[in-house]
């Protein structure tokens, strides 16, 4: 959680000191702007020792400017605070001023804005204030109200700064579900190859890393999700949050799937085997001299996908991947009829796409196709993620 606050000039302001320590205990950081206002109640130095960030007074300042922008400051964060909101400020900020570092910074923000107000209560009650606040509203800033009672001007009624806590408890219930869209949710993924015995020294396996799997998987955490990842023979570190069930076989990987239901959401990222030698040789299979190998019988292994799919306990989304050579999309649009999932995510792995760092994804849908481009696979895993977090809002 990080947190942009913007310290506006009221009395309140030394409050906002407090709000920096409890985000800091929430595990949050915070980076302080502090206007001209501000800064008359609380000094840059108390902001900066609890942040533990520098703290930011004006557009005019090169060396902050030159280490960071002030448009990328306003992005860093995933939410901007305004606290306290004063009655000037928001009156700047509802007519689209820029004229100090905090308003540029509200105008250039692309992240949610939350304004906790402070001010007289006829400055809150007052007609122009009562508009700003309805445009500021309108356009999707939360604007919280302010508490009711005695004022530090002697004057009673709505207008008081709520108590940090308050304002800690509205931060999270406001970020919550954009940061963690996926709380509460069910997320089974599969992921890396499956090795499949012909004898105790042998096996079937394919060239699946399992790094994609276990990214979507770290991506389904992040979100919130609680996530049970079966995994096939990798060496991965398991992502935090994840629960791990480590398996060798397809049968191993389609009981674990099993086992984990139900989901709220699928993704079988799994480069599954095939097929399995029919009769896996208790004893290591040995050359005869003869010249001739004895012949492998094969047969087809369980399609988990599938199965889920057909089973009793379809997840709401259901995934599969596809990992093709040639005709990627033309394939994956057969491949999501046929094994009747919701989504294929086709990639194309004719390159150096299994084992290496980067995918280039297209997600194949009933209605159409979305491509992607080429990214980190950490960053095709959000992708993916905040697309099945869409899905469920
Ligand atoms: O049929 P194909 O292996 O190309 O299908 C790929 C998709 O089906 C992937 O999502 C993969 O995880 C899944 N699959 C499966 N069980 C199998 C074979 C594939 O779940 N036995």
């Amino acid at each position: 959680m990080k947190i942009l606050l913007v310290i506006g000039g009221g009395i309140a302001a030394y409050k906002a000191a407090e709000l920096v320590r409890l985000i800091r205990r929430e595990g949050g950081s915070v980076t302080c702007v502090l206007t001209e206002g501000g800064a008359h109640f609380v000094t840059p130095l108390t902001l900066a020792a609890l942040s533990e960030n520098p703290v930011h007074t004006t557009l005019w300042d090169l060396k902050n400017e030159v280490e960071m922008g002030h448009i990328r400051l306003s992005r860093e964060a995933d939410l901007v605070v305004v606290c306290p909101a004063t009655a000037d400020l928001m009156a700047r900020m509802a007519a689209g001023m820029a004229n100090d570092l905090a308003t540029t910074l509200l105008l250039a923000t692309d992240k949610p804005v939350m304004a906790v107000p402070a001010m007289n209560v006829r400055m809150w009650q007052h007609a122009a204030t009562v508009a700003n606040v309805a445009t500021l509203r309108a356009r999707g800033v939360t604007v919280m109200d302010p508490d009711e009672g005695a004022m530090a001007c002697g004057e009673f009624g709505p207008g008081r700064l709520p108590e940090p806590d308050a304002i800690m408890a509205a931060i999270t219930q406001h970020l919550v579900p954009r940061l963690r869209p996926l709380t509460g949710r069910h997320v089974l993924i599969t992921a890396g190859p499956t090795h499949e015995p012909i004898d105790p020294v042998r096996y079937i396996a394919n060239r699946s890393s399992g790094r994609q799997g276990f990214a979507l998987a770290a991506a389904a955490a992040e979100a919130g999700a609680t996530v049970t990842l079966v995994a096939g023979p990798v060496s991965l570190p398991t992502p935090p949050g994840v629960q791990r069930i480590d398996v060798q076989t397809a049968r191993e990987m389609a009981a674990a799937v099993t086992a984990a239901l139900p989901c709220d959401v699928a993704i079988m990222v799994a480069a599954v085997a095939d097929w399995r030698a029919a009769d896996a040789a208790t004893q290591k299979r040995k050359k005869d001299g003869s010249g001739h190998i004895a012949p492998l019988d094969l047969i087809e292994n369980p399609d988990i996908l599938a199965g889920l799919s057909h089973g009793t306990a379809r997840p709401r989304l259901l995934i599969g991947f596809a990992a093709e050579t040639e005709q990627v999309i033309d394939h994956a649009r057969a491949k999501l009829a046929r094994k009747g999932a919701d989504w294929i995510i086709a990639n194309d792995v004719s390159g150096d796409v299994m084992g290496g760092a980067d995918n280039t994804v297209h997600i194949i849908r009933a209605d159409g196709v979305e491509s992607l481009p080429r990214m980190a696979k950490a960053e095709v895993a959000r992708a993916i993620i905040a697309k099945v977090a869409d899905a469920f809002c």
